[in-house]
């Protein structure tokens, strides 16, 4: 009988609010360092206790990082600190080799490690954190954008004209946000499945802004993919959401936006700047066009 090797299963914890793509690359790294990734979202309370109150639900935050083609399974309501009596559940019942998280310290308000006993236990492995982009910036991000609408409306709110210019980024002309992120074709190959249609496939094709990607995005993008045998996404240019939606709009750059889009399990590739019309030679005889405006 052929002998078949036990598959390795690795466990990353994590927050998971305003999920970007810093968390799905995070997460394709620890899927790359076994053969099944279990994903702990941390439970609104343990958020909570640790870190400040999370924008997202633990309902929303679940389809989120459900939907996203590295993750294999989900444990909801995960405890912020990998505990002894947790450590032990990984373990034995879920039967984890490897408990993963990024390189940046992750530490409790005692100020103790919260992977310490993982370490000690030599089942700590680690991964690159992505630079350029974390739930504290998106937040920031919004905020920024509600000041800029209020400023153009004429109608100043005073607590959020207040708040001090980031100095850090710079605003374009359409209101998105220069992040540090710098997108690399790697990055996007990454990400990518690196597969056409096959020759008879029914394409679906599905377009829109697709910013600050959320669970509504992941429940159009499955109905969408369900409609056919491959899922096309076009994701409009900065300055076409700009036109649309305004000068403070999109929050999330054009490479972010296609980042978060391509990390999702239901899509199967992307137009990086999409026309604002399906145009004619756009649709192919294969080619079902399905204009749904997603966000
Ligand atoms: N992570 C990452 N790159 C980022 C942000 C997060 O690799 N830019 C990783 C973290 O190291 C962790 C996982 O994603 O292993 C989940 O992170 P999370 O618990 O949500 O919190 P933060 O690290 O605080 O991320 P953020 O600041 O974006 O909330």
């Amino acid at each position: 009988k052929k002998y078949e090797k036990k598959p390795i299963r690795v466990y990353m914890d994590g927050c998971f609010d305003l999920m970007h793509y810093g968390h799905a690359n995070a997460l394709r790294q620890a899927k790359a360092l076994g053969d099944i990734l279990v994903v702990g979202v941390v439970s609104d309370e343990e958020i909570i206790a640790n870190k400040g109150p999370p924008v997202l639900s633990m309902e929303e935050r679940l389809l989120l990082v459900s939907g996203l083609k590295w993750v294999d399974e989900v444990i909801a309501n995960a405890p912020y600190a990998i505990t002894e009596e947790f450590m032990g559940n990984l373990f034995s019942n879920h039967k984890i080799d490897y408990i993963v998280h990024g390189d940046d310290p992750c530490l409790l308000p005692d100020g103790t490690d919260a992977y310490a006993l993982a370490k000690k236990a030599g089942r700590y492995k680690q991964i690159k954190r992505t630079e350029g982009v974390s739930s504290t910036d998106i937040v920031g991000r919004i905020l920024s954008s509600m000041r800029d609408t209020k400023v153009g409306d004429g109608c100043n709110s005073p607590s959020l004209s207040e708040q001090p210019h980031d100095t850090t980024k710079e605003s374009q002309p359409n209101g998105t946000q220069i992040s540090h992120f710098l997108p690399t074709s790697q990055r996007i190959v990454q990400f990518s499945n690196g597969k056409g249609p096959a020759p008879n496939a029914c394409v679906v094709y599905i377009d829109g802004a697709f910013d600050l990607f959320h669970a509504g995005h992941v429940e159009i993008l499955k109905n969408a993919r369900q409609l056919g045998d491959f899922l096309l996404v076009g994701i409009h240019s900065d300055q076409t959401v700009s036109k649309q939606r305004g000068t403070q709009f999109p929050l999330m750059h054009l490479h972010e936006r296609s980042l978060s889009v391509l990390a999702c399990r239901y899509v199967d590739e992307v137009i990086m700047g999409a026309p604002w019309e399906v145009t004619k030679d756009m649709v192919c005889k294969h080619v079902i066009v399905s204009e749904m405006d997603s966000a």
